[in-house]
């Protein structure tokens, strides 16, 4: 495991920017794994800046999202469709027929989850994954539980995280109840991770997640198996991190801008 320390959300946003572009300029067929939430839109903003000066090319990147909704069209403006349309893909030069989300309208669910992962597994899997952390310890919408759930899955949301995301929507009673997400397996198969995290109000789960024990009650817990997990945050996500002796003289320091 690799941990990066940014000064700050900008700074953050920066250097995982500068991870996936080194991806999609070494390889530009990978594959990329991608997240929705406030944590990786900084990043999406840099990397659409770095597409529009022309260093950055797109056009054979195929990607694959965590996570969708349950009950809302691709044209909801909460869907996770929707969300990386407005937030990334309207914006850069990446060909429409490369971009996966599960869907989250068909009437049989069990199938698209299937679907959804030969999908990824026909694409030959994740080159890189990008993710964002939960309050409670999810990544994608793999919640608290007794188990690590292996292959993308129907999820039931917990109440923390139906009140986290209902901010989002103008009536709360709109906010879904149900969504389907990528399994642990699905995630933990990606050859790099990079998992993004700030602000002080993440510090604590940060903490248990990669100080903890391996806990399917904390499902980012897992990360610490995976052999190319590397982790991005910001000075008060990293708070508590950096007062464990046996994980703080590893911390890398983000180059300055
Ligand atoms: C979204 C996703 C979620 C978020 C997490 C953090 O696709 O997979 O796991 O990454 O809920 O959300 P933010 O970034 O809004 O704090």
């Amino acid at each position: 495991m690799t941990i990066i320390r940014a000064k700050d959300y900008n700074e953050m946003s920066r250097t995982a920017a500068n991870i996936v572009s080194a991806q999609v300029i070494l390889f530009p067929e990978c594959v990329l794994g991608l997240a929705t939430g406030d944590t990786p839109i900084g990043m999406y903003n840099q990397l659409i800046e770095w597409n529009k000066k022309g260093d950055l090319d797109f056009s054979q990147v195929k990607t694959v999202n965590l996570d969708e909704y349950i009950g809302l069209a691709k044209e909801h403006y909460q869907s996770y469709f929707w969300f990386m349309q407005q937030n990334f893909f309207n914006h850069i030069n990446i060909n429409a027929k490369n971009v996966f989300l599960p869907d989250g309208l068909v009437s049989d669910t069990q199938n698209e989850c299937a679907r959804y992962e030969d999908r990824i597994q026909t694409l030959g899997g994740i080159d890189l994954q990008v993710l964002g952390l939960g309050h409670n310890g999810h990544i994608g919408f793999n919640e608290p539980g007794t188990v690590f759930k292996k292959k993308t899955h129907v999820v039931t949301l917990t109440e923390r995280t139906i009140a986290a995301n209902s901010r989002f929507f103008r009536d709360t009673e709109e906010m879904p109840k149900k969504a389907i997400t990528m399994g642990m397996g699905t995630i933990m198969q990606a050859k790099r991770i990079v998992l993004m995290c700030a602000g002080e109000d993440k510090s604590e789960i940060l903490y248990k997640a990669l100080c903890g024990d391996i806990d399917p009650m904390v499902p980012a817990s897992i990360l610490q198996l995976h052999n190319n997990l590397t982790i991005v945050a910001d000075d008060e996500a990293l708070r508590l991190v950096r007062q464990d002796a046996k994980i703080s003289n590893t911390i890398k320091i983000a180059a300055e801008s």
